[in-house]
């Protein structure tokens, strides 16, 4: 079915969305990476590290739709939370300032002073940095900064961590969109699709891309921290919660369910995810996701991140040398971004 014919993707349509990301973001053959890894495989990096805003990444998509213009209306400042190197606090500063917005972004653990890296921009974006001692302060650390915001007359936003809302998922079924016509549609047999995948709002977007466009890409999610059956679970809730949220947003052709929770429950039971890449744990670097970093950089000039996409690009090579990916296979990998990690 041709994409402008898609009932789901004319709810999608209806959706309020502020336009932040450069998309469609090009899917790039990269034929002397595949070379070596396997001369059997065709692998293609679908550039979402190059979404623009604030150095851009996975996030931008998603915070599309967390900043729909009628959530903006009075608001005059974004709030958000994550760890001191947070690429989801770097692009929600980035959008605050490009929209006019103030921005406070409640970190736990204390940012070096004067910082590299992701902390550094974060600063040079505007950001006002509120520290908390841990991970369970943050999201009473941003109720207490909205107060502090509205007892100062303004009105604060809050954007959950990672963006990874059903809301926030809509704007990774623009990416699976993009690599399914980009990749040849039904035309070609399905690829296999790898991403790093942690809070669950990029899997979720993709699963429903795929439940949308019926589509039997083989998508595979690689945690950079927790256990494969944890952010399995959180990928399928965030993503079934899009879809309710899509059928409920126009009423189909004649007021028809679109049945997408079904399809959805379907599409998350054939992701595979691995958490066989963590190593030492979530930020700390593994001798494969090293190589596989060098493998990128030196064979197709892809600078990928040691705390998620390195480990992601790990799992894909591992995969296909062990043959897990059928010899023959079309693998698209999903670059989500976060090199300023390499400059802490
Ligand atoms: C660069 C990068 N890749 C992948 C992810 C994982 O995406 P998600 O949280 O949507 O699962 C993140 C999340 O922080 C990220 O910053």
């Amino acid at each position: 079915m041709p994409h402008d014919s898609n009932p789901a993707l004319s709810h999608l349509a209806r959706i309020g969305r502020t336009r932040l990301a450069h998309t469609p973001t090009p899917l790039i053959p990269a034929p002397r990476l595949a070379a070596g890894i396997s001369a059997e495989v065709d692998i293609s990096v679908k550039a979402d590290a190059w979404t623009g805003l604030g150095l851009g990444g996975n996030k931008v998509r998603k915070l599309e739709y967390e900043l729909d213009p009628a959530r903006l209306r009075g608001v005059t400042h974004l709030i958000t939370a994550g760890g001191p190197h947070s690429n989801h606090c770097r692009v929600t500063a980035a959008a605050a300032a490009h929209l006019g917005f103030g921005c406070s972004l409640v970190v736990n653990g204390a940012p070096e002073d004067p910082g590299r890296g992701n902390p550094r921009l974060h600063r040079l974006l505007g950001a006002r940095i509120v520290t908390v001692a841990d991970k369970v302060d943050r999201t009473p650390g941003m109720e207490d900064e909205a107060r502090r915001i509205g007892a100062a007359g303004g009105r604060a936003l809050v954007v959950p961590v990672g963006a990874s809302t059903p809301r926030g998922a809509l704007g990774y079924v623009h990416s699976l969109v993009e690599m399914h016509e980009q990749s040849g549609g039904d035309r070609r047999p399905p690829p296999w699709i790898f991403t790093s995948s942690s809070s669950g709002g990029t899997m979720a977007g993709l699963i429903l891309g795929c439940a949308i466009l019926g589509w039997k890409a083989q998508l595979v999610g690689v945690s950079p921290d927790e256990p494969a059956a944890t952010i399995l679970k959180k990928a399928g809730d965030i993503a079934l919660g899009a879809a309710r949220m899509l059928d409920e947003s126009g009423s189909g052709p004649n007021g028809a369910d679109l049945g997408l929770a079904g399809r959805v429950r379907r599409a998350t039971a054939a992701v595979f995810t691995t958490d066989d890449f963590v190593g030492p744990g979530y930020g700390r670097s593994t001798p494969d996701g090293k190589a596989a970093i060098d493998l990128f950089a030196t064979r197709a000039g892809v600078i990928l991140d040691p705390v998620y996409t390195g480990k992601a690009a790990a799992a894909m090579i591992a995969w296909i040398r062990k043959g897990k990916v059928p010899a023959g296979s079309r693998v698209i990998f999903v670059h989500t971004g976060g090199h300023p990690a390499h400059f802490r």
